[in-house]
């Protein structure tokens, strides 16, 4: 298994090239079941959940195609994929498959939608917590679904097609949002999602539906309607860049000292972590170009954070705050309201000198004058990242153990890092 190794006390300096988001590139390659035609997503970031995700697509027997060089083509630019679902031949997700990729679970809303049946096999648990499909499967059922739970697999069928209605969700779930929009394109009639997810890749899937025929209004709001219609087309779409990377990176700098550009990066997909970072001490401005962010000087300043749903601070970003606040010059306090036991990262930060406390959902992070170097293990993916963060501000050398994990979400880290100063290199294993 490959390894990272980081020596820390570098700043950083220059670029850095944004990818697509991770997060709206699975739904957009999961909405290709809804059409027989083919669906061309742009700029899709080269990540390891990509290729799983389109291997579980293989398996209902969708051909995706990647899209050769092209002239001017950096090794940064993102990659086109022609996706084409002319063909269902299997409406079963297997477990083998779907156990390894949670957000393969959504699945279910294209298939049942297109095809009035679905089988697919539970997710199972994962390092954040339950994370249970409840409130998926209460939304298809309310699009009139039929459902039945067997041998762990959940059982959709809608054999004269799935019909329109009201969805409520008591909790705000991305996943959710996302299922009951795919279904509701082709159900027949008006449905209505009330306390929907605000994500911008909610509202990314959305416009892309929207190209390929459906008709969605509201997607970013609280309050979704759809507009049931028979068939969907191809289309061509642009994957929006993705926010938690470019938080990540801001995080980065922000630890490391230094001044770097984030290519392609839109603060408005970010506006309460560009927010907290302002306020940690960090100078961000907005170019044409992407977004700057620096920090020359100043120390780190403690922050209190407590998680939310877009708009608010993502969960995905908690881990890196966390990181940059263990050398921040005072006491933070940071909340996870998301997910619970998503504080794996907590004693691996602890190795490296950090001082953190947890009592129940909120951290407790008295910052400390300087980390030191340690090998750490990366349990899930923001969790790992965190401790690359760490490591670049830590004194001496920091090994992080079982990278897999940040190839599932990171494109090129180490090589993004390394082109700005920091003393990074993947040791293969
Ligand atoms: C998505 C993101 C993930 C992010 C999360 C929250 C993708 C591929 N993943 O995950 O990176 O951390 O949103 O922003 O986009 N819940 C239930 N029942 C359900 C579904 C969810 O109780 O049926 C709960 C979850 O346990 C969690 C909360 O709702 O506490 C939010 O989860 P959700 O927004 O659904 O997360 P995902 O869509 O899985």
């Amino acid at each position: 298994m490959d390894r990272i190794r980081i020596k820390g006390g570098r700043r950083l300096h220059g670029s850095i090239p944004i990818s697509g988001a991770k997060n709206a590139t699975l739904p957009l390659m999961i909405a290709s079941l809804l059409t027989e035609e083919t669906l061309v997503l742009d700029n899709v970031p080269r990540l390891a959940d990509v290729g799983q995700l389109q291997r579980i697509l293989g398996n209902h027997g969708v051909d995706v195609m990647v899209g050769g060089k092209r002239p001017g083509e950096t090794p940064y630019d993102g990659q086109t994929l022609h996706i084409s679902a002319a063909r269902i031949v299997d409406t079963t997700a297997p477990y083998d498959l779907v156990s390894k990729m949670r957000a393969s679970f959504w699945v279910i809303a294209p298939l049942v939608a297109r095809m009035g049946q679905a089988r697919v096999s539970m997710p199972g648990g994962c390092a954040i917590g339950t994370r249970p499909v409840d409130l998926l499967i209460m939304a298809l059922a309310r699009l009139g679904a039929d459902i039945e739970i067997d041998g762990g697999y959940v059982i959709a069928r809608a054999k004269n097609g799935l019909k329109g209605g009201e969805i409520n969700f008591p909790k705000v779930t991305v996943g959710g949002t996302h299922t009951a929009i795919m279904a509701a394109s082709l159900a027949r009639g008006t449905t209505v999602i009330e306390n929907a997810a605000r994500e911008p890749e909610v509202k990314d899937v959305a416009d892309c539906l929207n190209q390929m025929g459906a008709k969605i209004s509201g997607a970013g709001t609280s309050r979704v309607i759809v507009e049931g219609v028979s068939r969907l087309s191809g289309a061509r779409h642009r994957v929006l860049p993705d926010r938690i990377e470019t938080g990540t990176y801001a995080m980065a700098v922000a630890m490391a000292g230094g001044d770097v550009l984030l290519e392609n990066a839109r603060p408005d997909l970010l506006q309460a972590g560009l927010d907290v970072l302002a306020e940690a001490g960090a100078e961000i401005s907005a170019t044409n170009a992407g977004i700057r962010v620096a920090r020359n000087g100043a120390g780190i300043a403690p922050v209190e954070v407590v998680t939310a749903p877009f708009p608010g601070f993502p969960t995905d970003l908690q881990a890196q705050l966390m990181a940059l606040m263990t050398c921040a010059k005072g006491t933070s306090h940071i909340t996870e309201t998301i997910f619970e036991n998503r504080f794996m990262h907590v004693q691996e930060l602890v190795r490296l000198g950090a001082h953190i406390q947890l009592n129940g959902e909120c951290a407790t992070i008295e910052g400390v004058g300087k980390l030191t170097g340690a090998p750490v293990m990366a349990t899930d993916l923001r969790a790992s990242v965190s401790l690359v963060i760490a490591a670049l501000a830590a004194e001496g050398e920091t090994m992080v153990n079982r990278v897999y994990h940040l190839d599932r979400g990171f494109e090129r880290l180490e090589d993004k890092l390394s082109a700005c100063g920091a003393a990074i290199e993947r040791i293969a294993g």
